[in-house]
C-alpha cells in the first residue's frame, strides 16, 4: 500500500503531557516533543482535568508545528496519524482526538486510535526493534493509573496475568510522596531522594497476595501515613523514601520473576512512567541476570507519557488492521487485556 518509508505523526493528550512525535517505520524517532504541565498541576497536588484540557487546547498546535520543524518535515510528508483515544481524562483525550481527526480529514490520511497502555508497551519496540521477532513477551506495565503484568503473544495480542486490586504503582509513588511532603509528581522526587537513603531503614509492608500475580499498594500508603505521624521527622527523609520505594520495587520485581518462571517466557519488558525509576531498574536488572532473562527498559523519556510510543503502536496496528473510521469514539476507561 505504501511505497515509501512510512512517517506516522503521533499525538498524545491523555493526561498532563501534550505531545506530538514523528516516527518512521515504527522505530526511527524523527521528533518527539513533550510539553509537560506538571508545574501547573503541582500547586494542586495532582492533575486537575479541566486545567489539563485547556492547556492541551493551547499547546497542541504549537507542539505539532515544533514536531514537524524538528523533523524537517511538513504535513505533506506524513503517511498516517495515530492518536491516544483511550483510556485517560476524557476532556484531555478529546483535544488530541479532535485535532487528529481534523488533520486526517484535511490531509486525507489514515488515522488510528491507540490504547494508551499499548503505546507504553510499544516504547519497548522503539528501544529494541528486534522485539518484533521475540514473541511471546512478558510486559510489566507500571504507570500512574495502571499496574499489570501482561503476556504479549503478537502485535495486539495481550493476556492479563495480574493487575493491581487497588492503587497503581505510580499512584503509590505519588501518594507516598505527598505524605512525605514532597511535591507532585511524587515518583521522580522519591526516586531522587531514595538514591541517598537506606532502603532497609523502615520495614514497610509488602502485599504478596499468596501465589497470585496481582498487586495491592493501598496498605503501603496507610503504613507510610502511620509511620510519618509516629516518627515526627526523626528518621531522615531519604531513608523513609528509600524504604518506601524498596517496598514497591520488591513486589514488582518478585511478581515479574514469578510470572517469567510460570510462563517460561524469557524476554521481559517494562512500560509506563514508573519504568523510569532507577531503583526499579537496578532491581529488575539483578533479577533478570539471576534468572537468565532478557530485560528491555526504554530510556526514561520514552517511559513517561510521549507521542513517539503512540506513533510506534499506530504503525504496527496499521500493519495488521485497517485504519479507523473517523467516527471512532474516545473512552475514559478500557482495559488493555483480559484474563
Ligand atoms: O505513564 P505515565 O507517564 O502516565 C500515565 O499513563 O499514568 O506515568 C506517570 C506515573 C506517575 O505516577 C509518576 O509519579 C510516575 O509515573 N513516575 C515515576 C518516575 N517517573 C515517573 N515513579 C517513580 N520513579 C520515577 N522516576
Ligand atoms: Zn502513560
Amino acid at each position: 500500500m505504501y511505497n515509501r518509508r512510512m512517517n506516522i505523526l503521533g499525538i498524545e493528550t491523555s493526561c498532563d503531557e501534550t505531545s506530538a512525535a514523528i516516527v518512521t517505520e515504527g522505530r526511527e524517532v524523527r521528533a518527539n516533543i513533550i510539553a509537560s504541565q506538571a508545574d501547573l498541576h503541582a500547586r494542586y497536588g495532582g492533575v486537575v482535568p479541566e486545567v489539563a484540557s485547556r492547556k492541551h487546547v493551547e499547546r497542541l498546535l504549537p507542539v505539532l508545528q515544533e514536531a514537524l520543524d524538528s523533523a524537517g518535515m511538513t504535513y505533506r510528508d506524513l503517511d498516517a496519524l495515530a492518536v491516544t483515544n483511550r483510556p485517560g481524562l476524557l476532556g484531555a483525550l478529546l483535544v488530541g482526538v479532535s485535532a487528529a481527526k481534523a488533520l486526517a480529514y484535511a490531509l486525507r490520511l489514515p488515522l488510528v486510535g491507540v490504547h494508551h497502555l499499548e503505546g507504553h508497551v510499544y516504547s519497548n519496540f522503539l528501544a529494541a526493534p528486534d522485539l518484533v521477532s521475540a514473541f511471546p513477551l512478558l510486559i510489566l506495565i507500571v504507570s500512574g493509573g495502571h499496574t499489570e503484568i501482561v503476556q504479549m503473544d503478537g502485535h495486539g495480542q495481550y493476556t492479563l496475568l495480574g493487575h493491581t486490586r487497588d492503587d497503581a504503582a505510580g499512584e503509590a509513588f505519588d501518594k507516598g510522596a505527598r505524605l512525605l511532603g514532597l511535591p507532585y509528581p511524587g515518583g521522580p522526587n522519591i526516586d531522587k531522594l531514595a538514591a541517598q537513603g537506606d532502603p532497609k531503614r523502615v520495614p514497610f509492608p509488602r502485599a504478596w497476595l499468596g501465589d497470585s500475580l496481582d498487586f495491592s499498594f493501598s496498605g503501603l500508603k496507610t503504613a507510610v501515613r502511620n509511620f510519618v505521624a509516629k516518627d515526627a521527622g526523626q528518621t531522615p527523609q531519604a531513608d523513609v523514601a528509600a524504604s518506601y520505594q524498596a517496598a514497591i520495587v520488591e513486589v514488582l520485581t518478585e511478581k515479574l520473576r514469578r510470572a517469567a518462571r510460570e510462563t517460561g517466557i524469557r524476554t521481559v519488558c517494562v512500560a509506563g512512567g514508573v519504568a523510569a525509576n532507577r531503583g526499579l531498574k537496578a532491581a529488575l536488572e539483578a533479577m533478570a541476570d539471576a534468572e537468565g532473562l532478557r530485560l528491555v527498559i526504554p530510556a526514561p523519556i520514552f517511559c513517561t507519557d510521549n507521542a513517539a510510543m503512540i506513533a510506534a503502536a499506530g504503525y504496527f496496528r496499521l500493519q495488521y488492521h485497517a485504519p479507523d473510521d473517523l467516527a471512532f469514539d474516545t473512552y475514559a476507561t478500557e482495559p488493555l487485556a483480559a484474563r
